[in-house]
């Protein structure tokens, strides 16, 4: 073959390769329609993007953020693409937030068709010093997991009333082992740990509830969406930019809309696919013990009294 024939045979390569990316990463997306989707931490990178999207699909989104200005903007531009959507302004350094955020929703919605659990803090979060929250947790514990927990115990009366119903914790491959005597971190930290131990425990969480809620038509998965987006939380910590946010919404949007996934629950994905989360995620008894710690500094009641 000559060269020109080999740049062309290269570039028509190249061009199925494209458009086959492109077919899976724009998808037939469902019509949402009639749907609410709550997605926490909307305002910004990830969640931003999958929310917009989502309202062009038809949802009626609830944005969530602790800024009013960028909750107005997000709010602003899917009505604009003719959609729905209203902010819930809550900072999940407080759960005192979080339950008044819960109980506006639980108040101004009847249904609520899918949770997903994204808004964050990274690993660059106070250069990496440990911070406490207003409730005296770490602060990556308390806002990436104990918020989240707490919000999605609130709203499940409502996912579970207009079931079939999705909740999605937005993890990351990047986990570690959870120490059960030094939960909060007192002992040892650093910006990385903080955030590892936090996706962790958002896998444990899920995997534990999806296990309590078979049969209710709540299905519950976590996801990795892509590594090393572009967005604020990547942006404070040194290292490349190796995806772009597009990347990890599709996955977002494949999780939260797929008729392929209904009734599919308790999967940990890396990306599209079924993966492998951190080896302690598959102990029952840490699970167990991890739930019920997390019910105790929640003050929720234990699951004996339930
Ligand atoms: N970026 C990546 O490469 C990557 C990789 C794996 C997993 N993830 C996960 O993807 C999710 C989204 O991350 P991102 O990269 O999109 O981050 P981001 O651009 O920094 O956005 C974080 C979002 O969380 C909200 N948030 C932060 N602290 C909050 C608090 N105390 N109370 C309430 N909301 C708060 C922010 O709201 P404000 O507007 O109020 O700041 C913002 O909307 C996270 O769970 C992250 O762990 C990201």
């Amino acid at each position: 073959m000559n060269k020109v024939n080999t740049i062309i045979v290269s570039l028509f390569l190249l061009s199925l390769c494209v458009t086959t990316t492109w077919a899976q990463d724009a998808g037939d997306y469902p019509d949402m329609s009639g749907k609410t989707i709550l997605i926490t931490g909307s305002t910004d990178g990830l969640g931003r993007e999958v929310a917009t999207r989502l309202g062009r699909l038809g949802a009626h989104m609830l944005i969530h953020g602790r800024n009013a200005q960028r909750g107005a903007e997000v709010v602003a531009e899917i009505k604009n693409n003719g959609g729905n959507a209203e902010f819930y302004q809550a900072d999940f350094g407080s759960l005192d937030n979080v339950r008044k955020m819960a109980e506006a929703i639980n108040r101004d919605h009847q249904r609520l068709d899918v949770l997903v659990n994204n808004a964050g803090l990274g690993a660059g979060f106070a250069g990496g010093e440990r911070r406490e929250s207003e409730d005296g947790y770490e602060m990556l514990f308390q806002v990436n997991y104990l918020a989240h927990y707490l919000l999605t115990e609130l709203l499940l009366p409502t996912l579970k009333d207009r079931a079939p119903s999705r909740i999605i914790n937005i993890t990351s491959r990047s986990q570690m082992a959870l120490n059960f005597d030094d939960l909060n971190q007192d002992n040892e930290h650093s910006g990385r740990s903080a955030y590892r131990l936090s996706k962790i425990a958002q896998v444990m969480h899920t995997f534990y509830y999806a296990e309590l809620l078979e049969g209710t038509g709540v299905t519950f998965n976590t996801l990795h969406p892509a590594s090393r987006m572009g967005t604020t939380m990547v942006l404070q910590t040194p290292g490349p930019v190796r995806s772009a946010v597009d990347e990890g919404a599709n996955v977002v949007m494949y999780v939260a809309t797929s008729p392929d996934l209904q009734g599919r629950s308790g999967i940990y994905f890396e990306q599209y696919d079924e993966g492998r989360a951190h080896d302690q995620t598959y102990d029952e008894a840490a699970r167990e013990r991890l739930d019920k710690m997390t019910r105790e500094i929640l003050g929720l009641p234990g699951r004996e009294n339930q």
